[in-house]
């Protein structure tokens, strides 16, 4: 039987999301329905609210969740109801040319629920990201749900479906970040953030932290940043050279996504450096380098989405360091609110003063 819950909706460009009663179907071949107990309040829902990404309103917002699974479809192997999971937008194919390859982590044909959760009159939602968390319940593909340690608060694992593990893949997977090496992050929001804690985790000797905002310095601080620079009073690129004899540092993390913030990026890395781009720019963004700093500087320029992280390695890997207390994820969550509150949660993200507000369900 088809179920009625609540979720969060948006349905037009720049309409106030409201909470609205939503249809969960049963899960049909490869499907789960997942209880969802926590979900993070990422940028991406607010860009699809925007109406940035796609123009397929109505929405089911909210992508950053665990919870339990209720019930699977036919063919479902992998995962059981009562399991405690991560949901994951990078359910892989195993049969593209990435899958053969052995770098799933790249998959190139990554799938959804087929079916389709509605509004009550019948109009087909798009879940935000595949997945839709903002609500009592949801509809995802099996492969979306990645078993974690059932002992982790749910608000805490939960942003490893997202934000979290985009900044600490870009540290330990993409950079490939080692004991001993310098690493700079401009940009210290919840991406930056965890791509501090990822750089701390990996064994980096210094790890300086770039922002505009002195607060945000002061959170990357406590994340496990070694030095910190404000880029608003001092040439971050001077500030990261002088913290690294001279040189700049071994892999640069750019966590805001614009043309000026790159630039630092690439000229704050050593010789034969890493640059990874993790922030997200927008269509219009342009870069503009002289094509003999490319090459002369050698390295890599690599971007990094969701962190190159695969679930099923990651996810429990990185729960089960936050339980032994070698990383501490709680820190990023700065408040839990209720499904009603995700427009305020919009609001408050331009303020500045939240890393993560994470809707918390009974
Ligand atoms: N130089 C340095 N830091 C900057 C600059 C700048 N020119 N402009 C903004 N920042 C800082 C902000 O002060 C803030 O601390 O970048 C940080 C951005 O943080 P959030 O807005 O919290 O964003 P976050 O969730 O961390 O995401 C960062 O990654 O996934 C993408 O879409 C996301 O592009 C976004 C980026
Ligand atoms: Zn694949
Ligand atoms: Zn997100």
């Amino acid at each position: 039987m088809p179920q009625q819950v609540q979720g969060v909706v948006a349905t037009g460009r720049n309409e106030p999301v409201r909470v609205e009663t939503i249809v969960v179907p049963d899960p049909g071949p490869g499907e789960a329905v997942v209880k969802i107990q926590a979900c993070g309040v990422c940028h991406t829902d607010l860009h699809y609210k925007q109406g940035g990404i796609n123009d397929d309103f109505p929405f089911l917002l909210g992508h950053e969740a665990a919870g339990i699974v209720e019930s699977v479809g036919d063919g479902v192997t992998d995962v059981a109801p009562g399991d405690f999971v991560i949901l994951n937008w990078r359910a892989v194919c195993g049969r593209c040319r990435a899958c053969l390859r052995g770098r799933p982590q790249y998959c190139f044909d990554t799938h959804n629920a087929r079916q389709k959760m509605t509004l009550l009159d019948g109009t087909e939602l798009s879940p935000a990201l595949g997945i839709g968390a903002f609500a009592e319940k949801t509809l995802v593909a099996a492969g979306q749900c990645t078993k974690v340690d059932p002992g982790v608060d749910a608000a805490v694992a939960g942003l490893l479906g997202c934000g979290v593990m985009a900044g600490i893949g870009a540290a330990i997977n993409t950079g490939n970040v080692g004991r001993g090496d310098s690493v700079a992050v401009i940009g210290c929001g919840g991406v930056g953030d965890a791509a501090v804690v990822g750089a701390r985790l990996a064994g980096a000797a210094r790890i300086i932290a770039v922002d505009i905002d002195d607060r945000k310095l002061e959170t990357a601080r406590s994340m496990g940043a070694t030095h910190t620079v404000n880029s608003r009073s001092t040439d971050p690129v001077e500030a990261i050279r002088e913290l690294t004899g001279g040189f700049g540092a071994d892999v640069v993390i750019e966590a805001v996504g614009r043309p000026e913030t790159y630039r630092q990026a690439f000229y704050a890395r050593d010789l034969a450096g890493t640059v990874v781009l993790v922030g997200v720019p927008t269509p219009e963004m342009k870069l503009e380098l002289p094509l003999l700093d490319v090459f002369g500087r050698g390295g890599s320029l690599k971007s990094s989405w969701y962190g190159d992280c695969l679930p099923s390695r990651d996810f429990p890997m990185l729960v089960d360091l936050h339980q032994q207390g070698r990383i501490d994820l709680g820190a990023f969550v700065t408040e839990t609110i209720g499904l009603g509150d995700v427009e305020k949660a919009f609001a408050r993200m331009h303020e500045g003063d939240v890393l993560r507000s994470v809707v918390v369900l009974g």
